[in-house]
């Protein structure tokens, strides 16, 4: 989604600055991007759709003079992505401009209200509406000015404004969409994202909803929904800039999957004391004795690692526990009450489904708790209780190392639960715990068979479709490993319990046509061996993910990758890793862009 950079310094060097902020944005997608600066007395704006590189080959011969800018990376919502379209957007008298993240839903109404008293329009985009507004409600002062303007205004945004007759200063404020304040000496920032400013500070403010700041060289100013001057803590933060580079990998997508098995291992770290307990400190309080019922609620591949924890807490902790898709829960009026609690997970704390659904379950006096990877993000400070992901930065769009995290930690709460519950005794805890402790080699071991899946990866590459099939929790697995082939390779895949092909889908297999059949659940090998020969029957091409003892599954698939004879609730999670990479190698394989997939944002901040 679109993503914010604004510098105000003592050095004249917005221009670096702005477009060094928009390149470490990219990852959140985008498909046109432009800065505005000031710089004698009056607002140049640059604006261009496509690439970032047709923005700075535009700048190239322009000189740094600047002290002051804003900038932004645009994913289109209202209107095509074009130049006109692009962001910054002038007031009519050039006076402001601004950048928006979110959508605005009363647009149409203000700008019929704007064209009214005179006002012209040169894009089609909602976000036009607030240069105009502010230009027309300024005042004096820019609190009253913004307060005003954000009394006009319905939905969610993340705004930056600079403004040509006070040159010193760049407002800012945001409602359900990321802002943060970076701050520095004699230079503070504006930004979407962490990465866009940790080249020049790890001191970060994270602003609240409906918060709005001031900025200039040597001053951060906040204030609250009332204008009132408030005080906010400053966070370091603990990651730096190695981590969010490739670090000689040739995309993050890979350097991702490769970080996994030390991430597993700083989760269990983290989360199990030297005494061998889970211990989630006091960011979890949960009366389990009022719990009746869990939700998992996310999107994407978070989903997924909800469909894997959901198996967790039946089995392990014997909780009913249901999963649904934050933007389906959000509109389907659940029965949920105080004694329900919700489980959020998002990797980017910012997806505005998840954060919505977030909102109605407290509405409607559900214990909430998110699993979020992004310190300070929206979903982690609107809910009750919040457990990190210790994934660091994930920069790739396609979800990898976030999803290991998630999955690890929902094991760990599965087990915390389960005792809690008084149906997991001090014996299986150890032995629940002892099974995790393998995943980390277990990746490493998967990890090291690169060379093998690539191989396959090269027959999947000239393929249109693709078909996952797997039984029980396999078949949750192959959701995951469907999305992450489609959304990187763009190769059309579905996922299927392996049962149900023959209800209709079995009708679309034709000589070669690829079924990628997970089998790692031993009550469900025999099953799977039915299914495989069914379709093989039919000229499937079929390539196994399974344990290396199920020689059945092996000997019968036409390609397979085998991994080491781990217990079964985790042993989907070690072949979701085979499946990152299959994905990985095939999208490199047809040589399109990995890290940064068509029309994929990494933060969904938009309905
Ligand atoms: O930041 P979130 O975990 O809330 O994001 C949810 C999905 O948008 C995300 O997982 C998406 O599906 C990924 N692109 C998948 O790789």
């Amino acid at each position: 989604m679109c993503g914010i950079i604004g510098y105000v310094g003592d050095e004249r060097k917005a221009m670096e600055v702005i477009l060094d902020g928009l390149n470490k944005l990219e990852y959140r997608g985008y498909d046109s991007c432009g800065l505005a600066i000031i710089e004698n007395d009056s607002i140049f704006i640059a604006k261009k759709s496509g690439k970032l590189e047709n923005l700075k080959d535009f700048l190239k011969d322009k000189e740094e003079r600047s002290f002051i800018g804003i900038g932004h990376t645009r994913w289109a919502t209202h209107g095509n992505p074009s130049d006109e379209n692009s962001h910054p957007h002038f007031s009519n008298d050039k006076r402001v401009a601004i950048v928006h993240n979110g959508i605005i839903e009363n647009y149409l109404e203000i700008k019929a209200e704007l064209i009214k008293d005179g006002c012209s329009f040169t894009s089609q985009t909602d976000s036009e509406v607030i240069a105009h507004l502010f230009s027309k409600y300024y005042i004096d002062d820019p609190i009253t000015t913004i307060l005003k303007v954000k009394e006009r205004l319905r939905g969610s945004y993340a705004i930056g404004i600079i403004d040509r007759d006070n040159p010193e200063q760049i407002i800012c404020t945001r409602k359900d969409s990321p802002l943060i304040i970076g701050v520095g000496k004699n230079k503070n920032f504006i930004a979407s994202d962490v990465p866009a400013i940790l080249k020049y500070t790890r001191n970060v403010i994270f602003l609240d909803n409906n918060e709005i700041a001031i900025l200039k060289k040597d001053s951060v100013k906040v204030f609250n929904s009332f204008g009132v001057e408030i005080t906010k803590d400053i966070i370091k933060i603990d990651w730096d800039m190695e981590q969010a580079s490739k670090n000689g990998y040739p995309h993050f997508m890979l350097k991702e999957i490769e970080e996994q098995p030390s991430i597993v291992e700083k989760t269990l770290n983290t989360y199990t004391d030297n005494l061998g307990k889970i211990n989630f400190n006091s960011s979890l309080n949960i009366d389990l004795s009022k719990i009746k019922e869990i939700y998992i609620v996310a999107c994407g591949t978070a989903y997924h690692a909800g469909l894997q924890g959901a198996h967790f807490l039946k089995n392990i902790s014997k909780i009913k526990a249901d999963v649904d898709i934050a933007s389906e829960f959000r509109y389907s009026d659940p029965f949920i009450n105080e004694n329900t609690l919700v489980i959020f997970i998002s990797q980017s704390g910012e997806t505005l489904d998840t954060l919505m659904a977030m909102k109605m379950s407290k509405s409607k006096g559900a214990q909430t708790l998110a699993i979020t990877n992004v310190l300070g993000s929206s979903i982690a400070r609107e809910a009750d209780m919040v457990l990190y992901t210790t994934a660091g930065p994930e920069i790739s769009v396609a979800s990898t190392k976030a999803y290991t995290a998630q999955v690890t930690l929902l094991y760990l709460l599965a087990i915390y639960l389960g005792e809690k519950n008084g149906v997991v005794d001090n014996e299986s805890y150890h032995s629940y715990l002892d099974i995790i402790y393998k995943l980390s080699n277990n990746i490493d071991l998967i990890l090291k068979k690169k060379e093998e899946i690539k191989l396959i990866s090269g027959f999947l590459k000239n393929k249109n479709d693709a078909f996952y099939i797997g039984r029980g929790i396999d078949s949750k697995c192959c959701q995951e490993g469907s999305l992450k082939m489609k959304e990187i390779s763009y190769i059309h895949t579905e996922a299927f319990p392996a049962g149900e092909l023959k209800h209709g889908t079995i009708a679309l297999i034709e000589e070669g046509t690829p079924i990628i059949a997970i089998a790692t659940q031993e009550d469900m090998v025999e099953k799977m061996l039915s299914n495989i020969k069914e379709l093989k029957a039919r000229g499937a091409y079929v390539i196994a993910i399974t344990k290396e003892r199920y020689t059945n599954i092996i000997e019968i698939s036409d390609n397979f990758i085998t991994f080491e004879n781990i217990e079964d609730i985790i042993a989907p999670t070690v072949a979701n890793i085979a499946l990152q990479l299959l994905a990985y190698y095939t999208a490199v394989e047809k040589g399109v862009d990995v890290d940064k997939p068509r029309n994929l944002a990494k933060s969904v901040t938009v309905e």
